[in-house]
Order: structure tokens, then C-alpha cells, then sequence
């Protein structure tokens, strides 16, 4: 017999986090209780403060996330307003999937934006490298992931350095405020 998987309540899912969002009945209360939406960085910030201490450094995560702002512009200032809120010091660190390397898997992502689900656009490298406008990136810059330092365990045997590294389809950095 096939048993039920629980289903753990005590942490949020991003599956029904995404339904809470979208008005449906398949969440929990752990799910309707994430900080906010990163379309109302206002509110981020405003909770922020209650914890971090804006007098110092702050570093700003947004990994994996901004293909759900399907506007480039909304996008960009999204970020931008964050990072405006930021002292002198703090980091940026941002990736995000591009479409690039693995042309099927772009097609696949295509297909799956035009049926309905909530779509997440991958963006060109470039794209990417404009998060970063105005920042100091750190070495070795916006680069696809396994490129970023790899821990040399994880290094590919085969490659000559670094830049030799097999790519994948996500690319990001890490950046300094001035
Ligand atoms: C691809 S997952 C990445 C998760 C994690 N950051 C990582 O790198 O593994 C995208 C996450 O963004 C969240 N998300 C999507 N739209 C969002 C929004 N408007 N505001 C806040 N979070 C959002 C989803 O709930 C999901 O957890």
C-alpha cells in the first residue's frame, strides 16, 4: 500500500506560498505568514530596519527571485530602491537563470510561461550584469554560477582555471556599494 506523504505545515513551500498569492484555498498559515512581496520593497525595507542596523553594512540577497519580475524596468528598480536604502559598504549578492547555455532548456521555460503558471523570464547575462550598475563588483565579476570561486573540490578536473569551468544557464555576482 502507498502511503500519504505528510505534508510538513511548519515550514513555507514556495508552491503554496505562490497559491496564497494567487487567492487559493492549498496554503497554510505558514505559508500566508513570508515577509513580503519583493514588488513592495518599501515594506522590506521598513521591517528591515526593525532588526538590522542601517548604520552599518547590510548585505541584500536576492537569489534565484527576480525572474518573477517579468518587467525589466520594475526589475531594475526594484532593486535599485533596495539598494538606495543601503549604507555606504553593503553587498549585493544576485543570481539569476538566463537562457544562454542550454537552448532547450530556454524553450522549456518558454512553454511552461505560456501555460499559465506564473511565468519566470530568464534574462541575458548582460541583463543580469545590470543589477549591479553603480556597484564594485568583486572578482571574478557576473559569471555563470560553478565559474563564481568554485571550492576547488567541486572545481571541473578537466578545466585549465577557473574560466574554464563548464557554464550553466544562471549567472550572478556579488557587489559592493560605494
Ligand atoms: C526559484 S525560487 C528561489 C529560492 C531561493 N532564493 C534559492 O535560491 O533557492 C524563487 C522564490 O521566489 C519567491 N518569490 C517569487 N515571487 C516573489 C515576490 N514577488 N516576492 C517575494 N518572493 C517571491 C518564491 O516564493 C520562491 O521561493
Amino acid at each position: 500500500m502507498t502511503e500519504t506523504p505528510e505534508i510538513n505545515t511548519s515550514v513555507p513551500q514556495s508552491a503554496r506560498i505562490w497559491n496564497y498569492w494567487l487567492g487559493g484555498k492549498d496554503n497554510y498559515q505558514v505559508d500566508r505568514d513570508i515577509h513580503a512581496d519583493l514588488r513592495e520593497p518599501e515594506t522590506i525595507l521598513k521591517a528591515a530596519v526593525e532588526t538590522l542596523d542601517f548604520s552599518q553594512p547590510v548585505a541584500l540577497i536576492l537569489l534565484g527571485i527576480l525572474g518573477h519580475i517579468t518587467d525589466d524596468d520594475e526589475a531594475r528598480s526594484l532593486v535599485r530602491r533596495l539598494l538606495d536604502a543601503l549604507p555606504s559598504g553593503s553587498y549585493l549578492a544576485l543570481y539569476d537563470g538566463t537562457s544562454v547555455i542550454d537552448l532547450a532548456g530556454a524553450q522549456a521555460q518558454d512553454e511552461y510561461n505560456e501555460s499559465g503558471a506564473v511565468p519566470y523570464v530568464l534574462r541575458a547575462p548582460a541583463q543580469i550584469a545590470e543589477f549591479f550598475d553603480g556597484l564594485e563588483l568583486v572578482e571574478p565579476g557576473v559569471v555563470s554560477l560553478p565559474r563564481w570561486r568554485p571550492d576547488p573540490a567541486q572545481a571541473d578536473p578537466d578545466a585549465e582555471s577557473d574560466a574554464e569551468t563548464a557554464e550553466v544557464d544562471a549567472f550572478g555576482g556579488v557587489g559592493r556599494k560605494p
